[in-house]
């Protein structure tokens, strides 16, 4: 894929995050989502990609937008896989807490994973410590090995958990071990991003989440040289057979960085809507915004951070109509 389109995908991602950011503390977790999902819908139409929605906001029957299989971009090659989350942590947007992002990966057409909408176990690390992980081992020696690849005591480490019932024993036992457990209440994209930057200060994430979120995470990690691994975790026999489907033989298979983004080139863009451990969050005055957004290419590993100033009553189309006001502006 050309260069130059990691710079309209941030575009992309940062039109998402404007919608969405203005809804920020009002509690209305749906509203932030609309306004996300119809801004990047609309603003995909300029990127000239011929794309195909590989992870989205569902079934073309409960997503009206950027539904799975749903064609976005001005329809010229590259034909491409896109996973998308125009708004991930939708009750930190609607809570005003920290880490919500905008994000999206494109990678050439069947490179990315088709991950149905189910959890996903996953363990992910930073790149110091790729290689180092295997999510079929015990927690202990995953942080022991984490924490020798880093240089540091296991009394170091900090971990990142999802804080759900689910995962009480592995915070028990990274307890146990002396380990630190940084419980968040959403948001484990960011969360394994976060992984990979070291002003974060986290060194691994546990846990089940999203495996759509599974999908976007790797494409992350693998432009900044992290890695993580999942498991599809099927709650059900209709889940078993939506796995099948999707061309997995064996639906408990362990799922490694080249099962989950196939082949060398992934584009992946992040904007904060609320501000987090990495990006800061879309900030408004009168007529003008800030956003802050990564881009990165995984045939480069070149991260780029874009701060960019909107003025928002020359881009209307670019704000989702809930958003608007009566002049059509913000
Ligand atoms: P949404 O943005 O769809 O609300 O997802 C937020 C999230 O926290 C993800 O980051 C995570 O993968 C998933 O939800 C965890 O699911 P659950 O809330 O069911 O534990």
């Amino acid at each position: 894929m050309e260069r130059e389109l990691a710079l309209e995908f941030v575009r992309v991602t940062e039109a998402a995050a404007l919608s969405s950011g203005r809804l920020m503390g009002r509690g209305d977790k749906e509203a932030a989502d609309r306004a996300a999902v119809e801004s990047m819908r609309r603003a995909f139409d300029t990127v000239y990609i011929d794309g195909i929605v590989v992870i989205g906001e569902g079934e073309m029957d409960d997503a009206p937008m950027l539904y799975i299989g749903e064609k976005v971009g001005a329809g010229t090659p590259p034909q491409v896989d896109v996973a998308v989350d125009p708004l991930e942590g939708t009750n930190l947007v609607a809570k005003g807490l920290p880490n919500a992002l905008s994000v999206l990966a494109v990678a050439p057409r069947n490179c990315l994973l088709h991950a149905p909408d189910m959890y996903m176990d996953k363990i992910a690390v930073g790149p110091k410590a790729a290689g180092c992980i295997n999510l079929d081992d015990p927690i202990e020696s995953n942080v022991r090995n984490v924490a020798r690849a880093l240089g540091k005591e296991v009394e170091d480490i900090v971990a990142i958990v999802l804080d759900r019932p689910r995962h009480e024993h592995i915070i028990k036992e990274l307890r146990r071990l002396g380990a630190r457990a940084r419980l968040i209440s959403d948001g484990d994209v960011s969360a394994a991003m976060s992984t990979a930057i070291e002003e974060a200060g986290v060194d691994i994430l546990f846990g089940i989440g999203g495996a759509p979120e599974g999908v976007l995470a790797a494409a992350a990690l693998k432009c900044m040289g992290g890695e993580i691994q999942g498991r599809l975790v099927p709650e059900d026999e209709e889940e078993i057979a939506r796995i099948k489907e999707m061309g997995l033989e064996d639906p408990r298979q362990l799922l490694l960085m080249e099962d989950l983004i196939r082949g060398d080139d992934v584009i992946f863009a992040a904007t904060g809507i609320t501000d987090g451990d990495f990006l800061q969050g879309v900030r408004y005055a009168g007529t003008t915004a800030t956003t802050h957004s990564l881009v990165m290419r995984s045939v480069t590993g070149t991260i780029r951070l874009i701060k960019a100033t909107h003025q928002l009553r020359l881009k209307p189309h670019y704000v989702a109509r809930s958003c608007q006001g009566e002049s059509g502006g913000v």
